[in-house]
């Protein structure tokens, strides 16, 4: 089948960046929900960099297929992206291997830790940040909280000692910039390789009961993780876990915010924190695309995808797929809940899914305890901004400091 290229035009690049979902419904109305040509901006790329068969996956069905169908759509791409500065993952992994290894680290994510952690680290923390704003009657969300406690709540599940974290964190942010300065995120991968390597070396000697010691521990059939597994597997939770989860939460308080009449719900309700959370995830997803290769020669919703093409899996245009949601771009914490794939589908699914959703829900409800009347500042048109990661870059608040009796 002769299919089209469509990509985002000069045009459309300048929207992307601010809104990309125009531009993905276009795209689901306009083709069979797959297409020849991509979701991003190859506009300012070098032609050479562009992969020479470039496939965009749009509907929900097609997302969901390519990411449960891992045979035919593998995630080697991350080898050549990501897997540059953050060593061999299982992001990268498939089959017997990806398996055996996700069981190994996955050890270390265990729900009987998800109780634990709740009240020992991730409320103190966010309750620690918030005693830092609360008398100001002002914050920025993004700058003051949503940026820095997904930080401090891996830091501390890492177990890494207190007075690392202002180095810890500067080393974080420069290793997910890659996109931004490389040079510098290959530099800080690899001082937070040797500093890993210390707190392992750390825990073989004295065992410790924190996710850094249960990865030194992890064993499968007598098999041990290696140093260099531990280490990749770490600074993956940077990107994976931090990056996403700081976006995520932004977003949720953005939609919040500018949707004051649900927001006034959540407040008296907060049965409905966890339809919020979902509702965000689907609407501003803080990562609309991933990219797969075909194995081999595929069809995938009556288009043929030659073996060897990267595809766009667009889970931001799956997420607002009409077949699937009534209304799929509004907001609107009480709908008929449907799953989104903000998680991605498959033998990749994340794997920090419920502590996401855990340090989510702990973040707003501490912020509905401690703060009332929360309003967004709009003078500065605060907004979600970004393509593929997506988040607002601020959220300008008053708000007064709740009583305690309230
Ligand atoms: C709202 C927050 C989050 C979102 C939207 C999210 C989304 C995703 C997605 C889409 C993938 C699949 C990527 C792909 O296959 O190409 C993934 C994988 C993964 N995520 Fe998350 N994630 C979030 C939070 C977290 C957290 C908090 C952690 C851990 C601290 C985490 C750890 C991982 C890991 C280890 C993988 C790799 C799984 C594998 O390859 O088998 N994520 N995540």
């Amino acid at each position: 089948m002769d299919t089209p290229v469509l990509d985002v035009t000069a045009d459309e690049a300048a929207d992307l960046l601010r809104n990309p979902y125009p531009i993905f419904e276009r795209r689901r109305r306009e083709t069979t929900g797959v297409f020849c040509g991509s979701v991003m901006d190859w506009t300012r790329a070098p032609a050479a960099m562009r992969p020479e068969h470039l496939y965009a996956a749009v509907s929900f069905d097609a997302v969901n297929r390519v990411f449960r169908d891992s045979k035919a759509f593998n995630s080697h791409i991350y080898d050549s992206t990501v897997g540059l500065f953050i060593g061999p993952t299982i992001l990268a992994m498939e089959g017997k291997q990806h398996w055996d290894h996700r069981n190994l680290v996955s050890s270390a994510f265990k729900s009987k830790s998800l109780s634990r952690w709740e009240p020992e680290v991730v409320r103190p923390v966010v309750n620690a940040l918030i005693d830092e704003f609360v008398d100001a009657g002002e914050a920025d969300l993004v700058r003051d909280f949503t940026l820095e406690f997904p930080t401090r709540v891996i830091s501390r599940l890492l177990g890494l000692p207190e007075e690392d974290l202002p180095w810890f964190r500067k080393r974080a942010v420069e290793l997910i910039s890659y996109h931004i300065n490389y040079k510098r995120s290959f530099e800080a991968s690899g001082a937070l390789k040797e500093y890993f390597l210390d707190q392992i070396d750390k825990r073989r000697s004295r065992p410790t009961e924190d996710i850094i010691g249960d990865l030194v521990d992890a064993e499968v059939d007598g098999e041990k993780l290696s140093d260099e597994a531990i280490y990749s597997f770490l600074r993956l939770l940077l990107p994976a876990g931090l990056e996403t989860t700081y976006r995520s939460s932004g977003n949720l308080l953005y939609l919040l915010l500018t949707h004051p009449d649900q927001f006034a719900a959540v407040a008296v309700n907060r049965e409905l924190i966890a339809p919020a959370i979902e509702e965000g995830l689907r609407v501003e997803t803080p990562l609309t695309t991933v990219q797969r290769y075909a194995t081999a020669e595929t069809q995938l919703e009556g288009v043929t995808i030659p073996e060897g093409a990267v595809i766009d899996v667009c889970i931001g245009s799956a997420n607002h797929d009409e077949r699937r949601w009534e209304r799929s771009e509004e907001f609107d914490i009480f709908r008929k809940r449907v799953p989104h794939i903000s998680f991605a589908a498959g033998e990749h699914t994340c794997m920090g899914l419920h502590l996401a959703r855990m340090e989510t829900r702990v973040a707003l409800e501490c912020l509905l305890e401690r703060l009332t009347d929360i309003t967004l500042v709009t003078d500065g048109d605060p907004h979600i901004y970004g393509q593929p990661f997506r988040s607002p870059t601020a959220l300008p608040v008053t708000f007064a400091p709740a009583r305690a009796d309230s």
